[in-house]
């Protein structure tokens, strides 16, 4: 009987054991089933507000912005090495600046002579926005190229900022514009990597993830010659202090008596050398650059299986939209096309050697006005009537329905210009 009694109260106390861990067990599952589902929930939310939160700084942006050339005075400028300057800017009337996304440019526009054309050229804001703060632009005074004749002249505006524009000067600027923007909906990791003076956008960035977003994961691969050419390291130092962010400098020349960092290497940026530092490919790569660099670092970047979509790039250059464009377009294919300028009362001849529909007139004497040669500033749109054409890369600018930016444009038939 005691034995009996004995198992029963052992079987009563096991049972209650087995129960009350499957009620832990079950209520456990029921939290983590909430758990999971609040996440999801305030996921979507968060989705939904940083959705709105971009529309409405995009508004902001649409209504505080200006229409075509307005004067900025210049407040300060400062060296930032050798051949590199910044300018600051501020409205000529006093007013505040309108806000832009880290990454955008502004365009500016010099006058010549009467029997010449202004220059237009862009430049990118260096600094994230701020509302009581000048627009900032980092210049680089370009050189001839390295195989151009004894005495070739440096590059006409950068030359003029670095030669002509100092404190108190006035320049005429278009409001800030450009796709080439981090974007700021999605918290993804962050790649950027520069070639040079293709440092600027990135500068923007950075500083906009600094003050707004610390904790998103950041890296910069910045390719230079030498330590010489090192741009806004203080900056990028100060930053680097944060968990989230690290840089990484290349040098292509060498870098020096002194010994490498552990944030340093020697050579150009490959994706051998992001693959030493990140543990995979899985980020958002933006890339800035010389074509050359630029065309290798894409190419390696598809090869290294990032998809197409996570890989955005700026060119600087028409040299750069080429590079890059050539890769995407099956330009060599091309057949021969036949190109008129009735105003010019010219017909000619393109075949895929003769470049952009630019080239191609500037080859035979046809004056097209053009500023960025590189599909962001819509100097050259040029309204087409008949014929086609297709764009070496996705213009930055937009142009009219039925014009052509002949700058970044082959022709895909017989095209015919006003
Ligand atoms: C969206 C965008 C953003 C940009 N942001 C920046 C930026 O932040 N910072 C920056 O420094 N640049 C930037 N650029 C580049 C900038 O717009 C200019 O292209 C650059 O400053 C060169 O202009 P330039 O008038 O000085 O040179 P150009 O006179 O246009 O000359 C271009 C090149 O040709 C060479 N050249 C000139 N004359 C001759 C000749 N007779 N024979 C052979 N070669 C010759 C020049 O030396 C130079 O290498 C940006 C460009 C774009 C499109
Ligand atoms: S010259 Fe600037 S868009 Fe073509």
């Amino acid at each position: 009987m005691e034995i009996w009694l004995s198992s029963i109260v052992i079987l009563v106390a096991v049972a209650t054991a087995f129960f009350m861990a499957f009620d832990a067990w079950a209520r456990m599952r029921w939290r983590r089933r909430r758990l999971a589902i609040d996440i999801e929930r305030y996921t979507a939310l968060a989705d939904v507000l940083a959705k709105r939160e971009a529309a409405i700084v995009e508004s902001r942006l649409q209504s505080t912005s200006w229409k075509g050339f307005r004067k900025l005075r210049v407040t300060r400028r400062e060296r930032e090495t050798h051949d590199v300057a910044s300018f600051y800017l501020r409205p000529h009337d006093g007013q505040p600046l309108p806000g832009f996304r880290p990454g955008q440019f502004l365009t500016f526009r010099f006058h010549h002579d009467a029997d010449r054309e202004p220059s237009v050229r862009c430049y990118s804001l260096s600094q994230a926005h701020a509302p009581v703060r000048d627009y900032r632009v980092t210049i680089k005074r370009l050189p001839p190229p390295d195989d151009a004749p004894e005495g070739t002249s440096h590059g006409e505006v950068s030359s003029y900022f670095h030669e002509r524009v100092s404190e108190g000067s006035v320049v005429e600027v278009a409001p800030p514009s450009g796709h080439f923007t981090l974007d700021l909906s999605d918290g993804r990791p962050a790649v950027f990597i520069a070639g040079g003076i293709g440092i600027t956008p990135f500068l923007s960035m950075l500083e906009h993830l600094h003050q707004h977003e610390p904790e998103r994961e950041a890296w910069l691969f910045h390719g230079v010659k030498t330590r010489q050419d090192r741009i806004a390291v203080d900056q990028l130092q100060l930053w680097a202090r944060r968990p989230s962010f690290h840089f990484v400098t290349c040098y292509s020349i060498g870098s020096g008596p002194e010994n490498l960092g552990p944030f340093e290497a020697e050579g150009f940026v490959t994706t051998d050398i992001l693959k030493r530092w990140l543990p995979s490919s899985n980020y958002e790569f933006y890339v800035c650059g010389p074509p050359a660099m630029m065309a290798s670092v894409m190419t390696q970047l598809q090869d290294w299986k990032v998809p197409r979509t996570s890989i955005h790039y700026e060119a600087f250059t028409s040299e750069s939209v080429q590079e890059v464009g050539a890769g995407t377009a099956d330009l060599a294919d091309a057949a021969p096309r036949q190109v008129s300028f009735r105003s010019a009362g010219k017909t000619l001849r393109w075949t895929p050697e003769s470049g952009t529909i630019l080239e191609l007139a500037e080859a035979h004497g046809v004056f097209l006005p053009s500023g960025c040669r590189a599909g962001n500033c819509g100097t050259c749109a040029a309204p087409v009537l008949t014929g086609s054409f297709s764009a070496l890369t996705q213009p930055e600018a937009t142009v009219e329905e039925g014009s052509c930016l002949v700058c970044v444009s082959v022709p895909t038939e017989d095209i015919e210009f006003a």
